[in-house]
């Protein structure tokens, strides 16, 4: 492709323009090939127990191929910030520019390279490469906090609430549902903070599934149909949250998070223009964008997606992609060939 890396440009270089439909189903495909790769390459990693080599794999293979697109893309959540991270930093620039100074869109990008680092690190179920991008501005920079969160499906809008007893939540996703408390399947990560939580649910007759990482891969299964999964409950990283939002609102769910603020934190979130820490949020104020994309692919199986498979004449993948302005949820399984006279596609 004759595109040139945004690193060797200045901002004033080249011309940059708002997202449009086109743009939001050309940068789609280009955006499963970022999180295909990152899966490829962490996925090699599976079950060496080295989870920071799982991360940094799909994190350099997330950067090289995002270099590879036509875009203005900042890096709104991410590893971190500038020093505390190598690359994919909160503020980076990514992307490439046409060498003809032809326009590239200005994006927003929010990644998680490796969700569930020990899940992949353990052969474990549930871990993913996973991104979501908008128009400038349609992504919340949310601190590296917890968010407390309940995640449902369409049917379970307004249903719950984040102060409501546990009990009062269950009952109105199962009357939603059009089945018994004792029918529900309840994610939850298993943590001592949720001691309660898992009491309460327990207490109150629903199903729970305790998983080691992985809120969000669990999030979107929750907010579809088929899954198993009703609903994810408990907290978990505030930028998994964002993620999570951008998801669901492609995914028409409901989700409500709010802030679990340290008073350490209190400066940052202030100097990051969050005015009120208790504020509860819906997945619309998480990810406002008009034009989401959200993307992610199996690294170990889970839930939604396979998990990579390596065999003799390639490599397959399975990934989601969802587009919100164009309505469209993609289940993509790809069989990445090796190059090589005698390969052969198998079917499934
Ligand atoms: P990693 O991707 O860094 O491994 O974290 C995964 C995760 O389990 C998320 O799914 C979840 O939101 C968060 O970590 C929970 O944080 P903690 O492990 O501190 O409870």
């Amino acid at each position: 492709m004759a595109t040139q890396n945004l690193a060797n440009h200045t901002r004033s270089e080249g011309k940059a323009r708002s997202f449009g439909e086109n743009i939001e189903s050309d940068l789609a495909s280009r955006f499963l090939r970022v999180v295909e790769v990152a899966a490829i390459a962490s996925a090699r990693t599976m079950g060496q127990g080295a989870r920071k080599l799982s991360d940094q794999v799909a994190t350099e293979a997330m950067r090289q191929t995002m270099d590879s697109i036509p875009m203005r893309g900042t890096i709104v959540i991410g590893e971190g910030e500038r020093d505390e991270a190598p690359m994919l930093y909160i503020g980076e620039r990514v992307g490439a520019e046409f060498p003809d100074g032809r326009e590239v869109p200005e994006v927003d990008i929010a990644v998680d390279p490796l969700e569930g680092t020990n899940l992949c690190a353990t052969g474990a179920p549930g871990s993913i490469t996973v991104l979501a991008a908008s128009e400038r501005g349609g992504l919340l920079n949310a601190p590296d906090c917890y968010m407390e969160k309940i995640v449902v499906g369409p049917s379970c809008k307004n249903a719950v609430e984040l102060d409501a007893p546990v009990a009062d939540n269950l009952k109105n996703i199962a009357r939603r549902l059009e089945r018994d408390v004792e029918d529900l399947v309840i994610i939850v990560l298993d943590r001592p903070r949720h001691e309660k939580l898992i009491a309460d649910i327990r207490a109150a007759g629903a199903r729970i599934r305790l998983i080691g990482d992985g809120d969000l891969s669990a999030g979107i299964a929750a907010a579809v149909i088929g899954t198993g999964v009703h609903a994810v409950m408990g907290s978990g990283g505030a930028p998994e949250g964002v993620i999570t939002a951008a998801a669901i609102r492609c995914l028409n769910g409901y989700m409500l998070g709010r802030l679990v603020v340290k008073p350490d934190q209190e400066e940052r979130l202030a100097r990051m223009g969050i005015k009120d820490k208790n504020r509860i949020y819906e997945a619309q104020d998480l990810a406002p964008g008009k034009q989401l994309i959200f993307a992610a692919t199996g690294v170990t199986d889970g839930a939604l997606l396979k998990g990579v498979r390596f065999f003799g004449e390639g490599t397959r993948t399975s990934s989601v992609i969802l587009t919100q302005q164009t309505g469209k949820v993609r289940f993509i399984e790809s069989i990445h060939l090796e190059k090589g006279p005698d390969v052969k596609v198998r079917f499934a």
